[in-house]
């Protein structure tokens, strides 16, 4: 998301405090190796920077992706690209800019009649809650295509499910003249139920025609809106948790709705994991004390969007207000926010199914969640960042081995959380969040004796697992994790296992709080990184990482081991990286989520060879928008990118009000997209 477009005060410090106070900052093994560089950034203002330096052998790059022999520097220069385009120019249109002898349109905008009585879109704003909750939601993002015949051991690529996220709204385009607030202070009520509706996860059937152009399958008994207000699951350690207890769930085992969905990750057995990223906005806690549950992940006294204060006080809206205004916690709404944070199991193939909140993957600002290849009697493997500032990389393996012909989102539900460490000299560890794990256990108890974890009062262990769980931003501050600079979209390369993370940048950073992996302060372009399992294998404990590239204007340099490896220009400067995906044939996609001001301007996408790290600029949104989710069809020969709060009338120059949608990206000879 655009925090600075969700969050008008973004750059207000008081009004969206850094709440990692934690002090994880390795400050002594950074000066230690200071004169250790691999990743060097430099020839952008401002950039002075260090990468890390690991001793002989954990070169990430220099660990061959399987089948295509070990790429050095050297051999490079000898691989031809796997970027067949001509990159396009920056562009302050509005309108989306492919490259020459590729078209886009757009499909699925926001209020596309999806379900029920498929309520017609009305371009004034008027539609109700009720429609809504039957069109298409608000704010696109992460987006995934189910070949229609998946569960059948098919790989159609011209019939399937497209299933996404709707991030967050826009007041002003939902509604016929904005937000509405009564004199009181309370708001009507079918205004919040269409923001509440205009939230969540669609799951739209489509299908291709003779002629290449794709439409929805209206009646579809796929299609499918996941809403703010849909009844779910809890799953996982936190389930009958008491820090879970709500008026709704005594014995909190269900909640209501998924929020703030911005990222996803399909999962090896055919369903869609949504992430719950900026939750903590939805809630009120107007009490002078606040639990640390509360404070670690930002909730504060007033919400984004006043659902609490919906006039009729429907029970639905009235969760929103997180004070303790019961005599217990299941006589109120205390612990609602602690039934979000979650990564969000909907099985698009079932509309039946309840989704399932999957807590054994940890609570915290989930931007999304990749899945590394499985394998037969192997652990599943899973990565997911926190997108705040300062916040973590984490890695969930589960207990149980994975077998293709059993596997489901049980899977989810029992397994070890770890969280990243960056050590500077190009080494890393996956540190344990687990009661069962000596080494934290002591961590933990030492933190008791202080009383405290950064700002925040700790002075008694965590009770359980779940208790571990519902804090893990606590946990990992507890554990030694290094802290980043909002960790956007993971990508695994299906090629050679080498795991992606973008770092879309960090204002706050100051020049003496840096670390090897996040070496500007601050950093107003973001980064890169990338690193190797040890062995290969994803369960394992240790990892060697480096920089992929330092975003930043023309001229920006990636230096690895004294060679420089990119040097951004007019055809591939990029600012924020956000979407990070991975196609079938291994290109790398880069999305940008940036201010949109020379010398970047509109957002954009790249695509990137992994192996040569050749970048370019493939794909600009129309003027505002930000440009974040994308996948294709099997084949390739179908892109489906979203295009999250445009300004203006974009996509529909005859409707004075803009709607997000997909945009539908082809080759006009039905070619490979970016070969
Ligand atoms: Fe929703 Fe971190 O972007
Ligand atoms: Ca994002
Ligand atoms: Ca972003």
């Amino acid at each position: 998301m655009a925090k600075k477009d969700l969050d008008p005060n973004y750059n207000d410090p008081n009004y969206e405090p850094v709440v990692n106070e934690s002090g994880n900052l390795p400050f002594a093994s950074v000066l230690a190796n200071r004169m250790e560089r691999r990743a060097l950034m430099k020839g952008s203002v401002g950039a002075v920077l260090l990468g890390v330096m690991g001793g002989a052998g954990l070169s990430v790059a220099g660990e061959g992706h399987r089948g295509n022999g070990h790429p050095s520097n050297h051999s490079r220069a000898h691989l031809n690209s796997r970027l067949g385009f001509a990159a396009v120019g920056v562009s302050t249109l509005n309108q989306v800019v492919v490259p020459e002898g590729y078209s886009a349109r757009a499909f699925v905008p926001w209020g596309t009649p999806l379900t029920g009585t498929l309520p017609e879109f009305f371009d004034d704003g008027s539609n109700s809650g009720a429609d809504q909750e039957q069109q298409v939601g608000m704010h696109h993002d992460g987006v995934h295509f189910f070949p229609i015949d998946l569960k059948n051991g098919g790989n159609s690529s011209s019939e399937g499910l497209l299933v996404m996220n709707h991030e967050y709204i826009n007041q002003n385009a939902l509604h016929p003249a904005g937000a509405t607030t009564f004199a009181d202070g309370s708001r009507p009520d079918d205004e919040v139920r269409k923001e509440v509706a205009a939230h969540g996860v669609s799951v739209i059937h489509i299908r291709q025609d003779a002629v290449g152009n794709w439409s929805v399958v209206h009646g579809s008994a796929y299609n499918r809106r996941v809403t703010g207000g849909t009844e779910m699951d809890i799953r996982g350690p936190a389930r009958g948790f008491g820090k879970l207890v709500t008026r709704f769930s005594p014995d909190a085992t269900t909640t209501r709705g998924t929020l703030n969905n911005c990222a996803m990750g399909p999962t090896p057995w055919g369903t869609y994991l949504a992430a719950e990223e900026n939750w903590h906005g939805y809630f009120a806690n107007g009490d002078p004390v606040r639990p640390k549950e509360h404070v670690r992940h930002g909730v504060g006294s007033a919400s984004r969007y006043d659902w609490e204060k919906a006039a009729g006080g429907a029970d639905e809206y009235v969760r929103f207000n997180a004070s303790a205004s019961g005599a217990s916690a299941s006589d109120d709404y205390r612990n609602e926010p602690n039934t979000f944070g979650f990564m969000v199991e909907i099985d698009p193939f079932n509309p039946a199914a309840r989704p399932q909140k999957r807590t054994a993957l940890g609570r915290f600002g989930h931007e999304g969640v990749i899945f590394a290849p499985v394998e037969e009697g192997k652990p599943v493997v899973c990565y997911s960042g926190d997108d705040s500032r300062f916040e973590y990389i984490y890695k969930f393996v589960s207990a149980k081995p994975y077998h293709a012909a059993t596997a489901d989102g049980s899977l989810l539900d029992e397994g070890t959380l770890y969280v990243a460490r960056f050590n500077d000299d190009g080494t890393g560890v996956w540190l344990p969040l687990s009661l069962d794990d000596d080494g934290f256990v002591a961590k933990m108890n030492a933190a008791v004796a202080a009383g405290r974890v950064g700002d925040i009062a700790f002075d008694a262990p965590f009770s359980s697992q779940a208790d571990v769980l519902v804090n893990t931003r606590l946990a990992a501050d507890i554990a030694g994790a290094t802290p980043m600079d909002r960790p956007e979209w993971g990508a695994v390369d299906p090629a050679s296992g080498k795991v992606y993370f973008t770092l879309t940048n960090n204002s706050r950073r100051s020049p003496d709080d840096t670390n090897a992996a996040n070496p500007q302060g601050p950093n107003p372009n973001g980064h890169i990184i990338y690193w190797r399992e040890q062995g290969n294998k994803h369960a394992s404990s240790r990892f060697v990482w480096d920089i992929f590239v330092f975003a930043g204007e023309s001229g920006t340099e990636t230096v690895v081991d004294g060679k420089s490896v990119v040097t951004l220009d007019d055809s591939n400067l990029f600012n924020s990286p956000d979407g990070l995906w991975f196609d079938y044939n291994g290109r790398l996609w880069i999305q940008t989520d940036g201010s949109d001001a020379p010398p970047y301007q509109n957002n954009m996408m790249l695509a990137a060879d992994p192996r040569t790290r050749d970048i370019r600029r493939f794909f600009v949104g129309p003027v505002g928008c930000e440009v974040t989710g994308v996948v294709t069809t099997p084949d390739c020969r179908t892109m489906f990118v979203n295009i999250q709060h445009p300004r203006g009338n974009w996509p529909d120059v005859n409707v004075d009000r803009p709607r997000d949608a997909t945009v539908i990206v082809t080759r006009d000879d039905g070619g490979v997209i970016g070969g």
